[in-house]
């Protein structure tokens, strides 16, 4: 059997948890592969409303093991909050296992993540604060703590000799702050997380595989975040593209399968940082009003553009996705116009290639399309779907040359079509 991957094609907030949740019946294992806390995953059904940032998406179905692999970032405070958030509705102690391997977030992360962003004044990345770039620089600096060295003797030495660095980090700023009340919230979580299951994950998904299992790993942010190909530097600090599965988890890139890349029917980005189809006008506010567009992690306002099909080009491309996945098409329903951008117009020619700096004027190209007004959230089979909503199915289809397999048209999880 095969790993699969799930991931967003545009700067995060696609609906992944959605659409994870909802694929979660076919799978045997949903694995998170990078990213952290950072991530906020939205998921709906019977009339409840969870927000995940760190456990997967397929929590809440019996029979799945759910794992947070290598590449994660680990926050035990946000951890342990979130499992007393679902405690009702899901068993996470039975369920989930944690990669022993994955790096802890330790308060002082969070301090240095704020520190740095103000110091970056107005070139701040318009991070989460919640410590992402100091972990994954202190893993690959190689001064960081992992999952499993909690359950070893000298873990409080190694955790204070990383803090003292943190702190002669912190001095370098001008930042004021207070540790000890985090800190021992953080040492609390540390005691609660012994009673989880804390394994080299690498062993079980690869088992899982060999022994005909299905695994679905989740991704988190969006591809035009990933620290490689992403709006550098503001982006996030992993890998988001499909390579990074195979990293974050310890799957080498010949088991891959398929490869689902899912997009909103427009466009969001929260932070900072290019954005080359952002409307600014009433269009734009219509698609943060009626899409709800607030972050789940930060509550911060998402900025809205129109679709842009030069960037889903190159993420489709980057990591080679079998299938398209659109959500919150239904926000379109009833718009007087609707645009997709097919090329740029950069340095006074087209071009289709998304440039490697989009901190310069870049003018998109649009191709108008037809309107739909019936509420999609009331259909159920793809045929009986407004024709105009189709043709705008079948445009983007063609552009990308790969199919749209799932139209998920509104937040609850039966609220989707399959082709
Ligand atoms: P994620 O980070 O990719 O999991 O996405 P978020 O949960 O941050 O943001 C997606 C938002 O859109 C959430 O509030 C979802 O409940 C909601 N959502 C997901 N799919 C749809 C859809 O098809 N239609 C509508 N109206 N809302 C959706
Ligand atoms: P999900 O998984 C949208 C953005 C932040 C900021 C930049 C860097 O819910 O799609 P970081 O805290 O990672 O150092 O912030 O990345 N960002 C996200 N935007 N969805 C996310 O996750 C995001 N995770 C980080 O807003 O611009
Ligand atoms: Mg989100």
């Amino acid at each position: 059997m095969k790993l699969d991957i799930l991931l967003g094609l545009q700067w995060g907030d696609e609906g992944k948890g959605k659409v994870v949740d909802f694929l979660t019946p076919q799978y045997d294992v949903v694995a998170r592969f990078q990213g952290g806390p950072n991530a906020g995953h939205t998921i709906e059904f019977g009339g409840k409303k969870f927000v995940l940032h760190l456990i997967p998406s397929g929590i809440f179905r019996q029979n799945t093991i759910n794992v947070i692999g290598n590449g994660v970032v680990f926050d035990p405070i946000t951890f342990k909050q979130e499992v007393q958030s679902i405690s009702e509705f899901a068993d996470v102690k039975s369920n989930l296992v944690l990669s022993s391997r994955a790096h802890l977030i330790l308060p002082t992360h969070k301090l240095l993540d704020a520190a740095s962003e103000k110091a970056k004044g107005d070139k701040k990345i318009g991070s989460t604060l919640k410590g992402i770039a100091p972990t994954y620089t202190s893993k690959i600096g190689r001064n960081g703590l992992r999952i499993g060295e909690i359950l070893s003797p000298d873990f409080n030495t190694k955790l204070n000799d990383i803090i003292q660095i943190h702190k002669q980090q912190l001095d370098f700023y001008d930042f004021d702050y207070s540790l000890n009340d985090m800190m021992n919230q953080w040492l609390e979580a540390v005691e609660e997380l012994k009673s989880y299951k804390i394994e080299n994950t690498e062993y079980l998904i690869n088992n899982e595989l060999a022994n005909g299992k299905k695994v679905l790993a989740e991704g988190a942010q969006g591809s035009m975040l990933d620290v490689e190909f992403g709006t550098y530097p503001y982006v996030t600090s992993s890998n988001t593209v499909a390579a990074g599965a195979c990293l974050g988890l310890g799957v080498s890139p010949n088991k891959v399968d398929k490869v689902y890349g899912i997009f909103k029917a427009y466009t969001t980005r929260v932070g900072e940082g290019p954005f080359p189809t952002e409307l600014f006008d009433k269009f734009g506010t219509l698609l943060q009003n009626k899409g709800h567009e607030f972050g789940a992690t930060t509550g911060r306002p998402r900025r809205c553009g129109w679709l842009d099909l030069v960037v889903l080009k190159y993420t489709t491309m980057l990591s080679g996705v079998t299938d398209l996945i659109i959500t919150k098409a239904d926000i379109l329903s009833g718009f007087e116009q609707l645009k997709i951008a097919t090329k740029y117009f950069v340095n006074e020619q087209f071009t289709s290639e998304l440039p490697y700096n989009l901190e310069q004027k870049i003018t998109p190209y649009y191709d108008s399309l037809k309107t739909w007004i019936e509420d999609l959230t009331n259909y159920s089979s793809y045929e009986n779907l407004p024709d105009n909503f189709k043709e705008y199915i079948n445009y983007v289809e063609n552009f990308l040359q790969t199919k749209i397999s799932l139209v998920s048209t509104g937040p609850n999880r039966k609220d989707i079509i399959e082709r």
